[in-house]
């Protein structure tokens, strides 16, 4: 996170960030973590970035399958912009006490920005005013990694090695910048979630939330 962006509002709920090239394990790491987070009686909500289902997210599948262009400031403002549709929701999940998991949020917005060659800080200045994540988990795997796991049906930008491996250098640069959480994530998936359930719970814990104990103790 940006050291120079304001502070959040205080707020009752908790927002996780999951960032990550392309199959790294983002979204079955927090559908893991959320099904565990109820069986330990913590309410929670999933969001995906980019969303789809909105107008401008509905633009950017036309221009992620490469059927619209556009130059790389306008789709990073789309980009962006996402995250802005869906701005009162998140607030006001986090107003109602829940965990808010994001599969990418305001990070991807930066980090392939970076990629494509734009300023961090005008990046930055995009998301300003969206909710700040609490805690960043970047799932980190090299490029070879990706391919190896998804090798069809890429999309625009998942073709692109280059750009995925500056991409991955991007988020460890902004890694080491914003404290985040690094988990290696070319390990077993239990493994990898093992990792992230802990940091999890550390925090959940210090920010008061009853845990009911959980018969369970592997995804
Ligand atoms: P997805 O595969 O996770 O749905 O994401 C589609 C692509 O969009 C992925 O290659 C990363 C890219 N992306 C950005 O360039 N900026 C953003 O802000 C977001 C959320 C995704």
């Amino acid at each position: 996170m940006n050291s120079s962006m304001k502070r959040n509002p205080p707020r009752a709920g908790v927002l996780f960030a999951f960032e990550g090239i392309d199959q790294s394990g983002k979204k079955t790491l927090s559908a893991l973590l959320m099904e565990r987070l109820k069986q330990v009686g913590i309410q929670g909500e999933i969001i995906s970035f980019p969303d789809y289902t909105t107008p401008i997210g509905r633009e950017l599948k036309f221009y992620l399958a490469g059927e619209r262009e556009y130059p790389p400031q306008t789709r990073h403002l789309l980009f962006a912009a996402n995250r802005w549709e869906r701005k009162r929701d998140i607030e006001s999940w986090l107003q109602g006490e829940k965990v808010v998991l994001a599969n990418r949020y305001v990070a991807s917005g930066v980090a392939y920005g970076m990629a494509h060659g734009l300023e961090k800080d005008w990046l930055w200045n995009l998301e300003e005013g969206l909710p700040k994540p609490d805690q960043t988990f970047l799932i980190d795997i090299p490029p070879q990694v990706s391919f190896a796991r998804k090798m069809k049906e890429r999309d625009l930008y998942e073709e692109q090695t280059d750009l995925l491996k500056r991409a991955r250098e991007a988020y460890l640069d902004l890694a080491s910048e914003g404290h985040w959480a690094v988990l290696d994530g070319t390990r077993e998936m239990e493994s990898v979630f093992s990792d992230l359930f802990g940091g999890v719970m550390e925090i959940l814990s210090s920010r008061g939330y009853k845990i009911r104990p959980s018969p369970r103790t592997h995804p």
